[in-house]
């Protein structure tokens, strides 16, 4: 049995089975709902239950006790157990890209660093992968399982991919594609998804802030802007453990170099000593509220930790930045 979902304001309609989630019903019918981790922690996927009843499929870690009392739900783990109304705001149009299942070759194996894996990916010849700069797709394993992972390239490569593959301790889906994979394995990949990406539509300066292999999706937005000559802006914040924790730290130096609309801001949390680091130090949120007390002007993205993703919003918004101008993704910690 399904049930129905309307949204407010707008009244869009949708139907769910009690096995889904609302956001997954949603994206199946491309409404483009809000969200960061898919994993019921970073709140960025909250909703207010105007009637209805639901179940949580796991914990509902990103609500306060306020928002709960306040009949706020978080949409990515909320499974409908009756017809639901609810009031949320899609984010923006689905994306005009067709979302498509294809196999793909594993073509180069480049340790980054001591942690993660770049691997490149070459799609069939007869395939042009279209995607915006930002977006995701979900890599599947023989036996079915997938995870997320964010396009590191450019889209103006259409016939490659690039992922940042990050060993997490206790994942067993990374520990296992960090272990084994070689060149020439084959895999399916579905995709593009997810509405993390560059907003064409005002010539806001941006602040694009990364930790960790957040870095990937922020990587691919910058190439895509400077291929386009996109004039914009763009100050990276890119936060991190140690220096070698930021696995591209000379191509990001390079960007800034030679592009005067580039501003590249590393922090580091604990540098080693052996670093000689002289930079930033501290949580990155933190240097950009530092950084900017007044945000209404500006569009921020933010790409990592669900911790640092959602410490970001709360300390943006109270630096005046509009909630429609802040955009996240942050399902690198998402299940595993
Ligand atoms: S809590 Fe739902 S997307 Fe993070």
């Amino acid at each position: 049995m399904n049930y129905q979902i309307t949204l407010q304001p707008g009244q869009q309609q949708f139907s769910a089975h009690p096995e889904d989630t609302v956001l997954h019903a949603a994206q199946r019918v491309g409404i483009d709902l809000p969200y960061g981790c898919r994993n019921g922690l970073c709140g960025m996927c909250k909703a207010r239950l105007l009637s209805g009843q639901i179940h949580y499929r796991q914990e509902a870690a990103g609500l306060t006790e306020t928002e709960r009392a306040e009949h706020y739900i978080l949409c990515c783990s909320a499974q409908p157990r009756s017809d639901l109304t609810l009031s949320i705001a899609p984010v923006s149009p689905a994306s005009p890209f067709q979302k498509r299942r294809t196999p793909v070759r594993v073509e180069t194996i480049q340790r980054l660093n001591h942690d993660v894996l770049q691997v490149k990916l070459k799609l069939p010849d007869s395939i042009r992968f279209a995607f915006h700069a930002g977006q995701y797709i979900d890599f599947i394993l023989k036996d079915g399982r997938r995870r997320s992972f964010s396009i590191a390239s450019a889209p103006q490569d259409s016939t490659h991919i690039e992922l940042h593959i990050r060993h997490i301790d206790g994942g067993r889906f990374t520990g296992e594609i960090f272990d084994h994979i070689k060149v020439d394995d084959l895999f399916r990949i579905e995709g593009p998804l997810g509405s993390f990406y560059l907003r064409d539509t005002s010539a806001r300066p941006v602040i694009l802030m990364a930790g960790g292999t957040g870095f990937a999706p922020l990587k691919s937005i910058i190439e895509d802007s400077l291929a386009r000559g996109i004039p914009r802006l763009l100050y990276l914040y890119w936060g991190a453990r140690g220096l070698r924790d930021l696995y591209q730290h000379a191509l990001a130096s390079d960007w800034a170099t030679r592009h005067p609309q580039i501003r590249y801001i590393p922090v580091l949390s604990e540098p080693d000593p052996e670093d000689h680091w002289q930079g930033r130090t501290g949580l990155v949120h933190t240097a950009v509220a530092a950084d900017f007390p007044d945000l209404s002007g500006y569009e921020v993205y933010g790409s990592g930790p669900p911790a640092m993703v959602y410490a970001g919003r709360d300390a943006f918004m109270h630096n005046h930045l509009p909630r429609h101008q802040y955009f996240s993704d942050a399902f690198e910690y998402a299940n595993d």
